[in-house]
């Protein structure tokens, strides 16, 4: 880990990938995914997982694989029922956050398959490329659980907030937890650096915001250091506002993802400068048939970042209308730019 966060630190790389990059914008993504009619299905089979892991990386010279894996597998191994309808995204079974739930364990069998993928992942790429295994923050974990679904506004959830603050800080903490199980099984497996996807961090109310958005993922990734996991910890706390700055100072990670809608400007001043920053670019350029604009986009992050530790990628997930040809380019561009 300290060599290559040292070599970026010093600016001799330039890493690139792309979040959410073996997802539904490549063709081939949807043959993998008919092999099952359950999303979360596709989530546990060992095959499935190694090919929509490799995917990306024959179509892309990046640095990274990301594990095909989803956030929400987590309250799958606590017991929650988590389906993905059509279109719609996930649905999560209703339910009570009580004495019997504070008791549930984290079913780590159930991941089998991701560790054996990850062995075969690990052999069939370069050494010199990351393998990235990822959780969800126990913020963005916890709106799901609660509210059931994706949602604009996260109303139901912010209601229980308010209305049973201490079970709330009981969950935060029993998630906190199992993220650590979780990411630490990961790297055990092979994972080189670990991911904390905090999706919906801008719904934490401003009282709670040190309480939710820092202190679980500094808790999780002090934790991980205690059981002597070393890689890099990249943390993206989305939408975060001026909060970002703080979460730099204070969440541990390695790494802070910057999300599309952020100043980089004012971030790269304003960050803890021992931090690598990683991101920025609007995911939704990447649909765009102009050539020019893309560029200009491009060039504005690669010469803001310059001479910082700066790891080219998108600010937000890949949209499922990426081109491949688009990605390409960037590539490209990043690579011939000095
Ligand atoms: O490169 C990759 O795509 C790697 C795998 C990956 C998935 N989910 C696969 C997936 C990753 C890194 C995730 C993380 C994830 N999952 C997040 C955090 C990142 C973010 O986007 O903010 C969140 C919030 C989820 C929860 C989730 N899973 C939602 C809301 C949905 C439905 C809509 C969507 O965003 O795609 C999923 C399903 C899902 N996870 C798909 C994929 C490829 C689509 C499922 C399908 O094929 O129908």
């Amino acid at each position: 880990m300290i060599s290559k966060l040292v070599k970026l630190r010093n600016n001799q790389i330039k890493p690139k990938w792309f979040l959410r990059q073996a997802g539904r914008h490549i063709p081939e993504y949807h043959e993998i995914r008919n092999r099952h009619e359950n999303f979360l299905d596709f989530c546990l089979d060992e095959t499935s997982i190694v090919d929509a892991t490799l995917l990306p990386l024959k179509f892309y010279k990046i640095d990274a694989a990301i594990l095909f894996s989803d956030i929400l597998l987590l309250p799958h191994c606590l017991g929650q029922k988590v389906t993905f309808k059509k279109n719609l995204g996930p649905s999560l079974e209703e339910i009570e956050i009580n004495e019997e739930f504070f008791k549930r364990k984290l079913s780590l069998d159930t991941l089998l398959p991701i560790k054996k993928a990850i062995y075969k992942i690990k052999k069939k790429i370069s050494p010199l490329k990351e393998l990235i295994g990822f959780c969800g923050a126990p913020w963005t974990l916890a709106c799901y659980m609660i509210e059931g679904a994706s949602s604009k506004d996260y109303t139901k959830t912010r209601k229980f907030l308010w209305n049973n603050e201490k079970t709330y800080f009981k969950l935060i903490n029993k998630l906190t937890n199992h993220c650590v199980e979780l990411l630490e099984y990961q790297y055990l497996a092979g994972a080189t650096v670990l991911m904390i996807f905090d999706s919906w961090s801008n719904m934490i109310p401003d009282k709670y915001w040190v309480n939710f958005g820092i202190e679980p993922t500094k808790l999780i990734v002090d934790r991980l250091r205690e059981k002597n996991v070393k890689c890099p910890i990249i943390g993206l706390p989305f939408k975060s506002g001026e909060m970002l700055i703080q979460y730099s100072y204070e969440s541990s990670v390695d790494i802070v993802s910057i999300d599309w809608k952020t100043n980089l400007n004012w971030a790269l001043k304003n960050i803890n400068k021992n931090v690598v920053s990683q991101g920025n670019l609007d995911p939704v350029l990447l649909c765009c048939s102009n050539l020019s604009v893309i560029k200009d986009e491009v060039y504005r992050i690669l010469n803001l970042t310059k001479d910082k530790c700066h790891i080219f990628n998108v600010g937000h997930g890949l949209t499922p209308d990426a081109q491949i040809k688009n990605v390409q380019y960037i590539i490209k561009l990043i690579d011939n730019y000095s």
